[in-house]
């Protein structure tokens, strides 16, 4: 493992995704060991599944802690095996133990989007805010479902999927006309506000998106690049996904 500090952020690289969660499962564990009611951030996708795994291997008891899920699609039926609620509960509510009524997901068939919105924006506030939130990140630079051009201080709403998310993530629906067109995710804004960021990415699909994320521009176009302004980021990566830093 090497191991850079920057001014806002740390870049912990690890061989391969195996010790990437390892190392990120380890944090996690730490600081719910210092604060066993901590408020994640949870996100999903496949980037953060070797951590999930790891912190289920820890010691650490999870059933005190509350969180909040980054993003759910729009208009899969409850149920629904790649709702977003369906994959939290049983890829993370019960692997690591956590207690169903402290875990929140955005409402994937709201009513009233904007209200839906606002008020998934009020259940993050009374909980005190997120301690640690966990972000895996697009291709195009996403985070959350915040696609290039969603402003900064955007928070949590319906957007559009972008074309090539709906591709990347054709691989878990039967066709590409199986993936929704639109989600409810938290806004930059929101998720910048987590007093901290833990952005994992492995694999080599991923070193160009952390090359403009970590040393680009800071830039609406690519909304991952926000996490140069944070005070409290750390990046875990395997050696493919740093090869470009
Ligand atoms: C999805 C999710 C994001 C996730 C990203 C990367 O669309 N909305 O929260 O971080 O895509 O996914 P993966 O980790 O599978 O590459």
């Amino acid at each position: 493992m090497s191991q850079a500090k920057g001014q806002t952020l740390t870049v912990s690289v690890h061989a391969c995704a195996d010790n990437v969660g390892e190392a990120a499962a380890e944090r996690v564990a730490g600081l719910v060991r210092g604060n066993p009611t901590a408020v994640l951030g949870l996100a999903t996708g496949s980037s953060p599944v070797p951590l999930y795994e790891a912190l289920a291997l820890t010691d650490v008891d999870l059933s005190a802690v509350a969180a909040f899920a980054l993003d759910e699609y729009i208009g899969l039926p409850a149920g629904h095996p790649q709702s977003y609620a369906t994959v939290v509960r049983s890829q993370i509510v019960e692997l690591l133990g956590l207690s169903p009524g402290r875990v929140h997901v955005p409402d994937g068939e709201p009513a009233d989007e904007v209200r839906a919105g606002s008020a998934y924006e009020s259940e993050i506030r009374a909980a005190g805010g997120v301690d640690l939130q966990i972000l895996g990140i697009g291709s195009n630079g996403h985070i959350g479902f915040n696609e290039p051009g969603s402003s900064f201080s955007s928070r949590t709403r319906v957007v559009a999927l972008a074309d090539r998310t709906r591709r990347d993530n054709a691989r878990f629906f039967e066709t590409l006309q199986a993936v929704p067109t639109h989600a409810m995710t938290q806004g930059l804004a929101t998720i910048f506000e987590a007093r901290h960021l833990l952005l994992i990415a492995h694999g080599p699909s991923k070193a160009r998106a952390i090359q403009r994320a970590l040393s680009g521009p800071v830039t609406e176009d690519f909304p991952a690049s926000l996490l140069q302004r944070h005070p409290g980021v750390t990046v875990f990566l395997d050696e493919a996904a740093a090869a470009l830093l």
